[in-house]
Parts: structure tokens; sequence; C-alpha cells
């Protein structure tokens, strides 16, 4: 990488860079870290100026909360009220792409405008060994939305931080790609027993109910639960079809398996591999003189789900918004 931004940006192996990265947080900065995910942009969960810093850095509006990230289970008992259900799961999946929303401890110290009012709160234990080294040092909970300004294709490199939020961000941890390429799968456990995944990913709905035991709830009413699951999002900033097998001369194409395409999700249609790929697909077709995208179909199963939800929701997007 190369230009202004050049001292913000520190390779996460190198640990100073990790004690560096610890105390601008503690000062209440923002930094952003590499998750196995997307990268997250953090800040202190405690501390209302901070988390407003986020807000602000990604344009993002004040309704929509935020993931708490965390170290484990334990941390979780001083900030939610976890049932049996929830210990189960962190059991399961924790540290990993699981964000699970249960009801708020009272006098847990989070900042009001993390749980945008709500009485639920979002927490994640990442896998990813910079976040949980980050997490380690700094010794708080760290609220990280995806590091992209509100709306647009989430990043899976330090590059797409940069180019997305430049100097908004005081730092910037660089530890590569991200292994699993998109945003960790949400559940909510609800009272009777019941749950309801509000956003699909790496970790599959029918894992997930066989942990519990229980298949998840349906219903077609809950309305915008998940605000970042609003119908236009991560969207590159041009048209996009989907389903397409061949481009019209106007098209950047992602192939998928035997879909060629300018560039290929998986060619051996695997579909961690197209999640993994997904984001760093579409910035490249933002990036792409062509003036608009058509995307190959990819199957709707496993991991293929989570793949389709970001895609309908990119391709929402309209040049007249
Ligand atoms: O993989 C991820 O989850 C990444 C990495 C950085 O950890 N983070 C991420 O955060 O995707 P963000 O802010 O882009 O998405 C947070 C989602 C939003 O859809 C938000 O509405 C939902 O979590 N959310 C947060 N708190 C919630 C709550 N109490 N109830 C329901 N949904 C909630
Ligand atoms: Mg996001």
């Amino acid at each position: 990488m190369s230009g202004k931004h050049d001292n913000q940006v520190r390779s996460a192996s190198d640990p100073a860079a990790i004690t560096a990265a610890a105390t601008i947080l503690r000062g209440g900065g923002l930094v952003a870290v590499p998750t196995e995910t997307v990268y997250g942009l953090a800040a202190r969960a405690d501390d209302a100026a901070a988390v407003a810093a986020i807000y602000r850095a990604k344009g993002r509006p004040d309704f929509n909360p935020l993931i708490v990230h965390i170290t484990g289970i334990d941390q979780a008992e001083h900030l939610a009220m976890p049932d049996p259900r929830a210990r189960a799961l962190a059991a399961a999946f924790w540290p990993g792409p699981l964000t699970m929303v249960l009801p708020l401890r009272g006098g847990a110290r989070i900042a009001p405008a993390v749980t945008a009012g709500l009485p639920t709160i979002a927490l994640r234990s990442p896998a990813h060994p910079v976040m949980q080294a980050v997490l380690r040092e700094t010794r708080l909970p760290l609220a990280a939305p995806s590091a992209n300004r509100s709306g647009a294709v989430s990043p899976t490199r330090a590059e797409h931080v940069v180019a997305s939020l430049g100097a908004r961000v005081d730092m910037v941890l660089d530890g590569g790609a991200c292994a699993a390429g998109i945003e960790s799968t949400i559940v909510a456990l609800r009272g009777n027993d019941t749950w309801q995944v509000l956003r699909p990913g790496p970790i599959t709905a029918e894992r997930i109910a066989a942990v519990l035991g229980t298949p998840p709830m349906i219903d077609a009413a809950q309305g915008i639960e998940a605000p970042g699951q609003m119908t236009s999002h991560y969207a590159p900033g041009k048209p996009i079809r989907l389903n397409a097998i061949t481009p019209n001369g106007q098209e950047y194409l992602i192939g998928f398996g035997p879909v060629a395409g300018e560039t290929n999700l998986s060619p051996g249609a695997d579909l961690a591999e197209a999640a993994s790929r997904l984001y760093e697909c579409l910035h490249r077709a933002a990036a792409s003189p062509l003036p608009r995208i058509a995307v190959a179909p990819v199957p709707d199963h496993g991991l293929g789900i989570a793949i389709n939800d970001r895609l309908r929701r990119a391709a929402a997007w309209s040049s007249d918004q």
C-alpha cells in the first residue's frame, strides 16, 4: 500500500502494533482489526464518545445497533444474561463467526448507543488471533461493525478499509485476507425456547438447530429487527444482475464454477471459497471500468444461503438512490 495513509496501516504480526492499537482503543480511538469474517471498526464499547465516533466514521444511521466483541462466555456474563442455550452455542461455536442476540444485563457497562436502545445486546467472540490479541490487551469489550462506510461492500483486506474509511480510522491492523469473508451468523435466542437467524452467515441454521435440538421459528412478519438487514446493503455502487450466465457488453461478470466470468468466486464451485472471495470480487467489479455487474448463479444451500442473501441486498441498490 502507498500514499498518505502509509503510517496508519501496520502489520498485525508486529506485537508493538497490537500494543499501539490497544493504547488507541483505551484512549477512545478507532482501530480497524481483522477478524475471520470481515475487518471490524473497533472502539471501546463502554465509552459513549468512542461509540459515537464509529457511527460518524461509517455514516451509519444511529438506529442500527453494533456487535460487541468479547474474549468468550465469561465476559458475556457481565454484559448479557446467557441461558443454557447460549452457553451451549458458545461451547460449540465460540470463538468463531456466530453472534448471539441476548437479553442485556441491567447495569452492564455498555454505551447506550451500542444497543440503539434495544433491551438486547449482540455478542460475538471472534476466532481471529489478531482480534483476540487486541481484546486481551485492551481488556475491554469492543464494539465493531464492518469497517466500511454504511451500506457499502464489507472489507476483507486492509486495502479495502483504507479505500472506504481513509483518515476516518486512527489505525488499521493489516492481517491479510479474512478467511470466512462473510459476516457472522446472527442468532436471536428468545423466550419460550424459540430462536431465529437474523442474518445468515458461516454457521448455518442446520448446525445451530443440531446444538439446540429445535428448529428455528419462522416469522415472516418480523420486520427489520437486525437493521443491517435493510434491503439495500453491501452495495458496490453499480447495478447488479443476478443468476447471469453470459454478460451483456456492459457487464463485469463474476463467475462461479463453470460460468467463468472476468473473475470467479470459486472455479471448483466450492461454497466456502466463494464466501471468502465474495466481497473481494465485488470490490474488483466496482473498480472495473464496466458500468454494470452480473453474477453467476450460486446454489442456495449451506453457505450459499448467506452468499445469496448478501448478493440480493447488493443488487437491491439502484443508481437513483
Ligand atoms: O462478522 C461480523 O459480524 C462483523 C465482524 C466485524 O465481527 N461485524 C458486523 O457488524 O457485521 P455490523 O455492524 O456490520 O452488523 C451488525 C448487525 C446489524 O445487522 C445489526 O442490526 C445487528 O448486527 N444487531 C446488533 N445488535 C443487535 C440487537 N441487539 N438485536 C438485533 N440485531 C442486532
Ligand atoms: Mg456491515
